[in-house]
């Protein structure tokens, strides 16, 4: 029996080459306003079996499109110091976690003109245009705790919200960046335990943290995945307002539940509405275990201190992502991956909700065809919330390649506007972003 790992095998597994090829040729047509770079980060283990899907080295696909063409395409390691073979959890001297060596394979986002390869247990590693890695970004020496992948940069403000937790204390700690890219705020936010935080939510005026079972064992740590469902550790979101301390914080319990990843959240008559793929368990099983995630509404009333959890949709659902321009404001619709079977990972096709009309519609690839998340791009500054493009990679098991396609979000279930055959597969990842050229 084929003892091999799922996240070593198919397309999965990792490529062996860096490669980068010039004028793709585009089938169909790429919109002329799409001028920048279509980022994607995953994990690309070619230095061993890593222990699981989460630990292998990151590796950003790129591809570049300017004035309707595909002008390259390029996958780089990002190059941190365990990358080049020292381990990736390791302690300083003063037996604090080092934040400067992780495998930052996670997430690619752009904020203060600068991009970032992210993973929640190390500092940002800041990349140039080319996907040279810059180094660790540590705030000038101001960020002293992991950063988790999921920044949220507002899009009525451009301050990015962060947070990093760690196995040992402080477990949890807010970070507040300012538009230009100064860390202007840290605080120590208090928790019962050490819980895998993978994400969290942000609105206009608020930030919520997802206190959720999945604990960090101490014992567990030799077997390669310290973080393990524990019920008994109890659920709960802590809304505190953005500029403010572990005292404002007010924790309400929820179902046990495990959530990786919101879709958004904004505050509508007095409460908070918060949209997530949600997980009844997660892990429960061990490290491998899933439960199928799907789109639920939770609606945090700000004066009672309830919070009203609602199921949106059946299917099993992940990478819920929106309109950048409705990050931590009201938004209409949402895009996300369809998973096929609803158990373990198996990418089938892509959705996108329509939550205020409780609708939605499925762009499906053909058989054995499979999206890795996707991205939304406005059409302009000015174009009405879905009126532009949804972009991803998607991978054929038939030729065992991948094309990068983009979506008319509009026609959504249409045919593709247009793909381009990429000259190597891109493994399934993480996730990613688009990152407009500066002008
Ligand atoms: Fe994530």
């Amino acid at each position: 029996m084929d003892k091999t790992p799922f996240y070593l095998q198919g397309n999965f597994g990792p490529v062996d080459d860096e490669v980068e090829a010039f004028d793709l040729k585009v089938e169909g047509e790429i919109p002329e306003y799409l001028e920048g770079m279509f980022l994607r980060n995953g994990p690309n283990p070619t230095r061993g079996d890593p222990g699981h899907w989460f630990f292998g080295d990151g590796m950003i696909h790129a591809t570049r499109l300017e004035g309707g063409r595909a002008s390259w395409y390029r996958n780089r390691y990002v190059d941190t110091a365990s990358r080049r073979g020292a381990p990736a959890m390791q302690l300083t001297e003063d037996l604090k976690f080092d934040h400067t060596v992780g495998v930052s394979n996670t997430h690619v986002v752009s904020h203060a003109g600068k991009i970032l390869a992210l993973v929640e247990s190390s500092y940002p590693a800041e990349l140039d245009r080319e996907l040279n890695t810059v180094g660790p970004l540590d705030f000038d020496g101001k960020l002293t705790t992991s950063f988790t992948a999921h920044p949220k940069v507002c899009a009525k403000t451009g301050e990015m919200l962060a947070f990093g937790y760690s196995a040992l204390p402080p477990f949890l700690t807010y970070h507040r960046i300012s538009p230009d890219g100064t860390l202007v705020q840290s605080e120590e936010i208090k928790v019962p335990g050490s819980t895998m935080m993978h994400d969290f939510s942000v609105t206009e005026n608020h930030v919520v943290f997802m206190d959720l079972p999945i604990v960090f064992k101490a014992e567990q740590v030799t077997s390669g995945m310290p973080y393990q469902w524990d019920a008994s550790y109890g659920a709960r979101l802590g809304v505190m307002p953005r500029n403010g301390s572990n005292a404002d914080v007010v924790w309400m319990e929820i179902e046990p539940c495990f959530v990786f990843h919101p879709m958004n959240a904004y505050e509508r008559d007095g409460r908070i509405v918060m949209d997530v793929v949600r997980y009844p368990e997660f892990m429960s099983g061990g490290p491998f275990a899933t439960d199928a995630g799907e789109l639920w509404r939770w609606t945090i009333d700000l004066a009672a201190h309830i919070v009203k959890e609602e199921k949106l949709d059946d299917r099993a659902t992940e990478f819920p992502r929106i309109d950048p321009r409705r990050e931590c404001l009201e938004n209409r619709y949402g895009y996300a991956v369809l998973n096929g079977s609803g158990k373990g990972l198996s990418f089938e096709g892509l959705v996108k909700h329509d939550l205020e009309r409780g609708t939605s519609e499925v762009h499906n690839f053909g058989p054995g065809a499979a999206p890795s998340e996707c991205v939304f791009v406005p059409a302009g500054p000015d174009a009405a919330e879905d009126e532009g493009v949804v972009m991803a990679y998607v991978y054929h098991e038939d030729t065992n390649a991948s094309e990068f396609v983009v979506l008319d979000a509009q026609n959504f279930s249409k045919p593709a506007l247009g793909r381009v055959a990429l000259p190597q597969r891109v493994p399934f990842g993480f996730h990613g972003s688009w990152s407009p050229d500066p002008r």
